[in-house]
């Protein structure tokens, strides 16, 4: 581990839990200085739903580039460097593609990127092409990408950074141990967005370690098991996993792959998942459940967040607190629980769907002080 000249300066997830990841000591590390997010306590909505139970959310639109997307990308990049990886590439509904092109900026190494026409949120899309990534635009979904992107393997030199590379799981399950360390103790349920599925089975497998638990699936084998089980544990539970999709774009619901996902939340409208066997299992393990929310529902919870917590994060995000509060509603949460949802991306990603479903919110006043007052009074 290099020695740093500011002992008190936070350097980054892989120095934070450097002992847990697959990491060599004279590594080249790369990285944004990406993790340590804040657990924000939403204890407006939890009091307005009532049930006794406490709710953080683990904030990851405050990742340098916006997402959780970071985490991963940190170990992915790092590994694709230290074996001298020359380009990587990725497909991606956008976060994957920013947090790309951004290590791949910051290791000085060629960027690929390969996106669905027309679905993708214009921040995310800005973020990959100001940051010199080669931005590949399909006539197709996530899907028809990932298809592509893997045939790449061996059709060009270039290293895959999807969340197939086991290196991006081994860095997102950081998140899980932020969590346990903040809180001193696991939650008894984590409600997480899933898309292509990796983050649950980063969460279960960083849950799992910390309580000193190998997963029953191949997640840990991953790293070849380099970062030594048995690890020590730090506390002594894991948390319900609840994951959420989509209406439209719900293949975990419909128990096998959906060919035209479709979703406002395009960061998830992903029909066939990488990860489908270690996300079943992190639900099956953890005595957790998938469940699907309309466009609707998840808007409706995206503006609650903004409006009564001051929290913005984008729409795919906002589903975990969704199905949260539709199942507090049903009576599958116990009551006095403590929970922790995954805020996935910030809300500044997707300003046109912000900006659409806040029609009316501008008030048009002529430039005079008694119009603004009137405005002002109106308005109380
Ligand atoms: N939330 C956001 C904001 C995302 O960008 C993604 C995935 C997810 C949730 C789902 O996570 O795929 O691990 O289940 N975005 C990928 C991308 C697919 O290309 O940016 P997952």
């Amino acid at each position: 581990m290099s020695e740093s000249p500011y002992p008190g300066l936070y350097r980054g997830l892989i120095e934070r839990y450097r002992k847990r990841l697959p990491v060599a000591p004279d590594t080249r590390i790369i990285s944004l200085t990406e993790g340590d997010t804040p657990l924000i306590p939403l204890e407006n909505v939890a009091r307005a739903i009532g049930h006794g139970v406490q709710i953080f959310a683990k904030f990851e639109g405050l990742n340098p580039t916006g997402s959780f997307k970071d985490r991963g990308m940190t170990m992915a990049v790092t590994q694709a460097v230290a074996e001298g990886t020359r380009a990587i590439i990725c497909a991606s509904t956008g976060n994957t593609s920013a947090s790309a092109a951004a290590y791949a900026a910051r290791a000085g190494i060629r960027c690929f990127v390969l996106i669905p026409e027309g679905k993708i949120a214009l921040g995310k899309l800005a973020q990959a092409m100001i940051q010199g990534s080669v931005v590949i635009q399909i006539k197709g979904n996530f899907d028809d990408g990932m298809r592509i992107v893997k045939d790449m393997a061996d059709a060009a030199p270039v290293a895959i950074v999807n969340s197939i590379n086991p290196y991006r799981l081994q860095g997102q399950k950081t998140a899980a141990f932020e969590i346990v360390d903040a809180l001193g103790r696991a939650p008894d349920y984590h409600c997480i967005p899933v898309g292509n599925a990796g983050n649950i089975s980063a969460y279960w497998t960083g849950f799992s370690e910390y309580a000193g638990i190998k997963p029953k699936t191949a997640a840990c084998a991953y790293c070849k098991d380099t970062c030594a089980f048995p690890c020590p544990a730090v506390t002594d539970s894991r948390p319900v996993m609840v994951g959420y999709q989509a209406a439209g774009s719900a293949p975990f619901m419909a128990g096998h792959p959906v060919a035209e996902p479709e979703t406002v939340a395009t960061a998830i409208r992903i029909g066939n998942p990488q990860s489908w066997d270690l996300a079943w299992a992190a639900v099956r393990e953890s005595g957790g459940w998938f469940d699907a929310l309309t466009d609707e529902e998840i808007l409706k919870a995206q503006r609650l967040l903004a409006e009564t917590e001051g929290v913005f994060c984008e729409p795919a995000s906002a589903i975990s607190v969704a199905g949260l509060l539709r199942d507090i509603e049903r009576g599958k949460i116990r009551e006095g629980s403590l929970i922790t949802c995954t805020l996935t991306g910030h809300g500044l990603k997707d300003p046109d769907t912000a900006i659409k479903q806040s029609q009316g919110a501008v008030l048009e006043v002529p430039a005079d002080s008694t119009a603004v007052r009137k405005a002002i009074l109106d308005h109380l």
